[in-house]
């Protein structure tokens, strides 16, 4: 697709597509509890959509009605052998999720996905994983991944790595284990999982003490079925802020999205870089804050983020780095080091893109480094994405100011924005198709 340069700002009311990461989890949860869900909102984009296909497959009843999906569960032990391997396609979360919850069923599944998918990193999952004595068979700790469904042992696990993936594959784990499990977080990390068991009515008890939380869930206890609305994407909707905080005369409203504390990183940056953000009407819904956002044109300001700071916008820092090179002064942004094992390696990705629309950028150690020109003249007007749906929209984004900006692979964007373009279109965008 080509973004083209915009001469009127980005205006009027948004709807932002749900959220993946709670989507992800309100097909997953109310599958493995007893009775029927009703989910609102879910979000339909490729990797959902794979999730939902994954337990359709393990012999779960899930229909569409009306603008709902409902959710037919019958217990922690419910699922069944699927009669071919799982395909993931494009989506690390169904992987890491699925991998846990999968290593304490009674059979044995293999999940595969797409070549992106099937060069990241799943020793991060299996390795805690083993630890419980889960099994696979599996030399090269990537997918395809062979998992041994089996009976595993309570035992206590300390993550290392800040992922809400890998906490969360443990807890599903847990939750069909035989006595209490007690997982250790060493980072904050997004608390979607938790949340939504305790409304489910798991024997979840989290104790937050600095900067560690433990999680203790006593498994072998059957979570009881209930109703989820689905917020609207933080993470999704971060396009929009910044497209609207760089081109003059925007003004967008963006309601109902979730501002989940463990996650709302990117509001606090792009405040710190002056940035007039209004959230209001906080609310909460389905266990989860939502909000609505007014977002203006503002000139901002270069910062600097601790490495701390990561956890907390993992995702957002591609369209970060976007705002970063349309502020005045230099920005930092420390400790990214798993901005590497993403859809792509986009650290790298953020450096070449910026570098090939004429923006000094570089890599030192983990860390970014910004310095914004006044005007930029691309030396190459081809964005590589890898297939990375966020370093498509971001440069989406680059382009309503630059122009002429050929963002190759972007179908990738289904993976969490359908309809992105006609979105961004309708509120003053130019991007062909
Ligand atoms: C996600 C967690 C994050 C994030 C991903 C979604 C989730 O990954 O990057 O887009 O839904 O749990 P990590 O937990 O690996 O950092």
């Amino acid at each position: 697709m080509k973004s083209n340069k915009i001469n009127d700002g980005i205006v009027g009311n948004i709807i932002i597509p749900s959220d993946k990461s709670i989507s992800h989890r309100s097909i997953i949860i109310p599958s493995i509890s007893v009775g029927i869900s009703e989910v609102k909102n879910l979000l339909m984009s490729d990797d959902v959509i794979h999730t939902l296909n994954a337990f359709k497959a393990m012999g779960v009843k899930i229909e569409k009605k009306d603008k709902k999906i409902i959710i037919y569960g019958k217990g922690l032990n419910s699922l069944t052998k699927p009669n071919k391997n799982i395909y993931l396609g494009n989506s690390g979360t169904s992987a890491r999720l699925l991998t846990g919850l999968l290593a304490s069923q009674k059979f044995e599944t293999i999940l595969e996905g797409d070549n992106s998918l099937s060069s990241r990193p799943m020793a991060r999952i299996m390795n805690p994983l083993k630890l419980m004595g889960a099994e696979f068979e599996n030399v090269s700790e990537t997918l395809p991944l062979k998992i041994i469904g089996k009976k595993l042992t309570k035992s206590t696990i300390e993550i290392e790595i800040p992922s809400a993936q890998i906490k969360s594959g443990l807890i599903l784990a847990a939750l069909n284990t035989e006595g209490v499990s007690h997982i250790i977080e060493k980072n904050i990390t997004r608390d979607h999982t938790e949340n939504m068991l305790k409304s489910f009515g798991a024997d979840i008890k989290i104790d937050k003490n600095n900067n560690q939380t433990s999680i203790y869930i006593k498994g072998k206890k059957e979570l009881k079925s209930n109703n989820i609305d689905v917020p609207s994407d933080l993470s999704s909707s971060a396009f929009f802020i910044i497209a609207a905080l760089i081109n003059k005369g925007s003004k967008i409203n963006l309601n109902n999205i979730n501002i989940n504390p463990s996650r709302n990183g990117i509001l606090k940056a792009l405040k710190k870089m002056g940035a007039k953000i209004n959230i209001g009407n906080q609310r909460t819904i389905s266990g989860e804050i939502v909000a609505d956002l007014k977002v203006e044109y503002s000139e901002l300001i270069g910062c600097e983020l601790d490495s701390d700071m990561a956890k907390f916008m993992i995702d957002e820092y591609p369209i970060l780095s976007i705002a970063a090179a349309f502020a005045k002064g230099k920005s930092i942004f420390r400790g990214l080091k798993e901005l590497r094992f993403k859809e792509s390696n986009r650290l790298e990705l953020i450096r070449l893109n910026l570098v090939n629309c004429g923006c000094d950028c570089e890599i030192i150690n983990d860390d970014l480094i910004i310095k914004p020109s006044e005007e930029y003249i691309p030396k190459n007007n081809k964005i590589r994405t890898d297939f990375d749906h966020r370093i498509a929209m971001s440069f989406a984004v680059m382009g309503s100011k630059v122009g002429n900006l050929i963002i190759e692979d972007s179908d990738s964007i289904n993976t969490s924005f359908p309809n992105f373009i006609e979105k961004f279109n309708s509120a003053g965008g130019n991007i062909l198709w």
